[in-house]
């Protein structure tokens, strides 16, 4: 056992050290990631740089590098300085990456919005950014006329892809034409540092709005080259990447490789399961990125033989379940599963850098201080941190589930935390006393367990965000959102697992005595206003919803009902999404559903 455990140790620890010179050497030389992508242009200069799928487009390095030098260019013709912020809201393609790669050139700091947000949710993140410009898609027209008038007359607007000048909001410039007219030449760059602001990602968090987490040169850098090295690629690998270009996982895990590696990346809209090993084996692909979620759809597909035709060695993601680890590698002949953890913001990444089946990560347990990660007893339903006598946190012993923490050292770059744009919320995540008395921590919110050798393995994330589609949804939003539509009736939203699916299912408890919901409008209405990994499932109709002494809602005894007919007395109903509508949900359904036979 020893034996096993210096060897993972080692293993570990190597990966740890490159990183970590690596960017000691990046901090003293003032680099950015837009000075480390000039080498990479330098070295690999007409090499494919990233693919597109949608329109088989194909840019080299040197075209990206001018194509960030036009927008770069542009912006600084336009009066934008170093420290103005600029939101990008469009679809996954070249440009998105060319945009803000060129605002980072001059110290502009883009807000990449989720292009699923709508009404509310997407003027409230574009608001909270402080933005001055949007960069949006012209696939996304419709949402933004839809939010032009609340986002102030001083956003600059600008479209990207097909123009229309009659379809967009008044004012609105077509990007496309003014970069074709910009020079292509590298402008005079601001002096930026490794610790500065590269752009911001926004997480759904644990509660309320999504928030704008802060990522800075040094996070990008760290993200990206963790994997590289832990999972031993190379700039040779071809990585498919179809996942959203507005989160970390394929903007700085998958879009890293080709910025800082200089792999060739392809990039996709959107995952499509029937398309994923054309795709592979047309591109020659070597390593493909997912999510938990991805991994299901692909099993089930039927089987066919393209799926065994492809040359990937690895797959590269988190979430992927132990349950259908080991047939998601035989069948599709993976070697290697490279799963990892970490949230965009969070100070506790991990990986599962040996292939150990169901693991998310890996922490030594002979010389912990290596890194300083930790699971603490935690209250699983509260997520209250319980501490000792001394009022310091109590660490987990092997086999029990405790919250990820991580050591904060502020003036250290791979333990510091940047936080949220958001003050309060960055308190929110901090405890004191955790290791030690009056040091800090980062808290991840996530429940863990470890085994004996240090392999770490996701248990459940508590609080009150549920997974869903690989999608965090934060209940809060939701029931917001919904409670609106509903003429601010009371609406509990929460996650209940259904058996076989993935993540949980959103079920909304809805306060209405006479039922007097429109069902039909609601979801029309609904569909304007969410995206769909965020529509609830189930719905259950009560005369009222119990709350606590603070009006706050109680969801336990709701989430432990969950939607079963025969002991839930309300009316329940069940979003059936290929007819777009609420079915009441009887016993035979429920039934049908359980056995897997009714496929959500
Ligand atoms: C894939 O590899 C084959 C054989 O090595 C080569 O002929 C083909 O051009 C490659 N395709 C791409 C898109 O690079
Ligand atoms: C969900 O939350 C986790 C942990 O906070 C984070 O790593 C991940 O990026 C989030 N995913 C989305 C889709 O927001
Ligand atoms: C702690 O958080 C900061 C966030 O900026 C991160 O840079 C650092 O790497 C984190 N610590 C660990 C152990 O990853
Ligand atoms: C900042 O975070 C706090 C606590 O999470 C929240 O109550 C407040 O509304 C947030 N402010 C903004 C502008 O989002
Ligand atoms: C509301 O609280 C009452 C009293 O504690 C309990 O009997 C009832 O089951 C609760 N209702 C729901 C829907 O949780």
């Amino acid at each position: 056992d020893l034996v096993k455990a210096c060897y993972l140790l080692s293993g570990a620890a190597g990966v740890l050290l490159r990183v970590k010179m690596n960017v000691r050497r990046h901090l003293r030389e003032k680099n950015t990631i837009p000075k480390i992508f000039a080498e990479s242009v330098h070295r690999y200069g007409d090499k494919t740089a990233l693919i597109f799928e949608g329109t088989g487009e194909s840019w080299t390095f040197r075209q990206l590098d001018e194509y960030s030098n036009k927008v770069a260019n542009l912006l600084l013709e336009r009066g934008f300085k170093e420290g103005d912020v600029v939101a990008l809201f469009m679809e996954n393609r070249c440009q998105y990456v060319g945009l803000w790669l060129g605002m980072a050139k001059i110290g502009i700091e883009a807000a990449l919005i989720n292009f699923n947000l709508r009404l509310e949710a997407l003027v409230h993140c574009v608001t909270i950014s402080n933005a001055k410009a949007v960069f949006f898609g012209s696939e996304l027209t419709d949402a933004v006329s839809e939010v032009h008038s609340s986002m102030g007359k001083a956003v600059q607007m600008f479209c990207s892809g097909e123009w229309d000048p009659k379809q967009v909001p008044q004012g609105t410039e077509c990007l496309e034409a003014l970069l074709a007219d910009a020079p292509s030449h590298l402008p005079s760059q601001p002096q930026r540092c490794f610790t500065d602001r590269l752009f911001y990602i926004y997480t759904s968090g644990t509660t309320g709005m999504p928030k704008a987490a802060i990522v800075v040169h040094s996070r990008y850098y760290r993200m990206a080259a963790l994997v590289y090295y832990g999972f031993r690629m190379t700039s040779d690998d071809v990585l498919y990447d179809c996942l959203p270009l507005y989160h970390s996982a394929g903007n700085i895990v998958g879009v890293g490789q080709c910025l800082i590696h200089g792999m060739t990346v392809v990039i996709r809209k959107k995952f499509s399961a029937s398309r994923f090993w054309d795709d592979c084996i047309k591109y020659n692909c070597t390593i493909v990125q997912y999510i938990g979620e991805i991994c299901r759809y692909l099993l089930n597909q039927p089987v066919q033989k393209k799926e065994q035709q492809h040359r990937i060695r690895m797959a590269l993601g988190n979430g992927l379940r132990q349950s259908i680890w080991e047939e998601f590698m035989n069948r599709f002949s993976i070697p290697q599963i490279a799963e990892f953890y970490g949230a965009t913001e969070c100070n506790c990444s991990l990986g599962n850098f040996d292939n150990k089946v169901g693991a998310c990560g890996f922490n030594s347990q002979i010389l912990p201080f290596i890194y300083p990660i930790r699971l603490v007893r935690v209250d699983e339903e509260t997520m209250e941190l319980i501490r000792g006598p001394d009022g310091v946190c109590i660490p987990c012993k092997p086999g029990e589930p405790g919250q990820l923490v991580g050591r904060i050292i502020q003036n250290d770059p791979l333990r510091r935390f940047d936080g949220y744009v958001n003050q309060s919320a960055t308190d929110k995540k901090i405890a004191h006393s955790v290791f030690k008395k009056g040091d800090s921590a980062y808290l991840s919110g996530d429940v863990l367990i470890m085994d004996k050798y240090g392999h770490m393995y996701f248990k459940d994330r508590t609080g009150d965000t549920y997974r869903w589609k690989g999608e965090n949804v934060s209940t809060t939003e939701v029931e917001g959102t919904l409670s609106k539509l509903l003429h601010m009736k009371d609406v509990v939203v929460y996650g209940v697992e259904v058996p076989g699916a993935e993540g949980k299912a959103g079920m909304a408890a809805i306060a209405d005595p006479s039922h007097s919901t429109d069902l039909e409008k609601f979801v029309k209405d609904m569909e304007k206003a969410l995206p769909p990994y965020a529509r609830p499932v189930f719905l259950r109709i009560l005369p009222e919803v119990n709350k606590t002494g603070t009006f706050k809602f109680q969801k336990t005894e709701l989430r432990r009902d969950g939607f079963d007919p025969s002991t839930v007395s309300d009316r329940l109903y069940f979003l059936d999404s290929s007819r777009g509508r609420y079915v009441q949900l009887d016993e035979e359904l429920y039934r049908s559903m359980l056995s897997g036979k009714h496929k959500l």
